[in-house]
């Protein structure tokens, strides 16, 4: 029995067909994975279904019965439910005022009432939340849960998660699953939108893949492999990039010694780092997520300033620098968050050149032309899906990477400082930015890569540091390392020096 049902669904935004003709069935009580390459058309498609987008033609059945969504507030009146990778919560409020705001907007109910109902629906869900906790107290995957509550307690039948376990470390992931393993079984259906094809086989019960706006297929989880899932996707069935020659030398590029510094809250979160960057190497920094990786990558390009400790990049010290004068003496930081990274509502060529605009002024006044012509050359070189002129928010996930990329990397920087990479990524567009990172070593760059995922760090780095609680905790030759070691040393369970 289909509980959701889109037919021929088309959009187009401008002259650009984002789904073409796309067909799509989500069956009750199953999880139904959403793939396919950055920019096929997932978010858009999922958009429509909860009335964020209307489409340009076709139809949408719930229940076999065909009706139209205007609204988020109709997808809601019909049983669906969205939890987008960017919150909708007000963080100075609780948990049960979140969950209750805008859905009871007849009268008003006092706050004892208000906890009390909410608790009692995270107890039926069995989602482990305080309904008084605030939300700016919580940890992302916390939120998430309370968005989850939130669409539930609107009697969502339905539930969309666009790359819910972006945000994740590992321990939250496998809550999430049992999670929604659990709720489907009482009957929720959901979709799942993930770049992360071992969780798509693990717990998805039928996969889709669009391909360029289109519907390429339905098929059965357990009847197919993961290789077979990125061919559906991409074309191709062999996908991973690999260092093959460590390119390090014995030249010392960046001496970070005795590192510490503090976070937003004022409380220590890097303490007395020390390590070194050789010409030519790419240093992998494992951990799991809020150990202090974030805060090493601002404190590395000046953002954050440091209780004490000196970087000394190819001689100089950088201590007490400004974010520019970082920028000048040679350390290139890929933007973490790609949103943050960027100015959404300027365009792909301004954005190439943001940073950098006194490359481009001559006397206060701004060459256009010249930024125009460097636009054109980086989208060309780094195969960026988008033209000059074009919106950056308009961009999916990967091309707007690619962008961020293109701006730090065509500098040619002596360090290139890479927080969580291919975050959110598609297995072509990972590939690509790994290749990226080593070409960089390979022109004699130091790279800093800072990533969660162990196979990437696994496959791309020369060394591997790991860092837990504001600490290197254990160094180690990449071909020593092993995913158990890496573990025990990430959970805080051994140090090894
Ligand atoms: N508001 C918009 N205006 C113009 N173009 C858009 C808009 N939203 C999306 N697009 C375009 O539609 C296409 C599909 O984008 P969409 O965000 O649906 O991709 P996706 O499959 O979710 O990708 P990702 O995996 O990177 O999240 C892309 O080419 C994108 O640039
Ligand atoms: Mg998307």
């Amino acid at each position: 029995m289909n509980i959701v049902e889109m037919k021929n669904i088309t959009k187009q935004f401008g002259d650009l067909t984002a789904n073409d003709n796309v067909d799509f069935e989500l069956r009750k009580g199953e999880i139904h994975a959403l793939l396919g390459e950055n920019g096929a058309g997932k978010t858009t498609l999922m958009r429509i279904l909860y009335g964020l987008y209307q489409q340009t033609s076709g139809d949408i059945l719930i229940n076999g019965k065909k009706i139209v969504i205007n609204s988020p507030k109709d997808a809601i009146a019909n049983g669906i439910g969205m939890v987008t990778q960017h919150f909708a919560l007000v963080p100075p409020m609780t948990v049960a005022e979140n969950v209750i705001l805008g859905y009871n907007d007849r009268f008003v109910i006092d706050r004892a009432s208000i906890e009390k109902k909410v608790g009692e629906a995270a107890e039926q869900f069995g989602l482990d939340i305080n309904p008084k906790s605030l939300v700016r107290h919580l940890s992302v995957g916390q939120r998430q849960r309370v968005e989850i509550l939130k669409a539930l307690f609107r009697n969502a039948r339905v539930l969309i998660l666009d790359e819910p376990t972006a945000v994740l470390i590992p321990q939250e992931v496998d809550v999430l699953f049992e999670t929604l393993t659990r709720l489907c079984k009482e009957d929720l259906s959901v979709i799942f939108i993930s770049h992360k094809l071992d969780e798509v086989t693990k717990i998805t019960n039928r996969v889709t893949v669009l391909r360029d706006g289109k519907s390429f297929g339905t098929v059965n989880t357990a009847d197919v492999t993961q290789n077979q899932l990125a061919a559906m996707m991409v074309g191709r069935e062999a996908f991973g990039v690999k260092r093959e020659v460590n390119t390090s030398s014995d030249d010392i590029l960046l001496e970070i010694k005795n590192l510490s510094a503090l976070d937003n809250q004022g409380l220590d979160c890097l303490k007395n780092i020390n390590l070194t960057i050789h010409a030519g190497e790419i240093l992998g920094i494992a951990g799991v997520g809020g150990n202090g990786q974030s805060e090493l990558a601002e404190t590395l390009c000046g953002v954050r300033p440091v209780s004490s400790g000196e970087i000394i990049l190819d001689g100089v010290n950088l201590i007490g620098k400004n974010p520019a004068e970082f920028t000048k003496a040679g350390m290139g930081r890929v933007p973490e968050d790609r949103h943050e990274g960027v100015v959404g509502d300027l365009s792909v060529y301004e954005n190439l050149a943001l940073e950098y605009l006194d490359e481009y002024s001559n006397n206060g006044i701004l060459d256009r032309k010249a930024i125009r012509k460097n636009a054109e050359d980086l989208i060309k070189q780094f195969q960026i899906k988008a033209k000059p002129n074009d919106m950056i928010r308009t961009l999916s996930g990967g091309n707007m990477q690619k962008v961020l990329l293109a701006r730090v990397l065509s500098r040619e920087p002596k360090v290139v400082i890479a927080p969580q990479p291919t975050r959110g990524l598609d297995v072509g567009a990972t590939d690509y930015v790994r290749e990226q990172l080593i070409k960089q070593s390979k022109r004699g760059a130091g790279v800093i890569m800072i990533s969660e995922d162990l196979d990437e760090i696994l496959s791309v780095s020369d060394r591997i540091a790991v860092i837990y609680e504001g600490e290197i905790v254990g160094i180690l030759p990449a071909h020593e390392a092993t995913p158990e070691r890496l573990g025990l040393l990430m959970s805080g369970a051994v140090k090894e020096n």
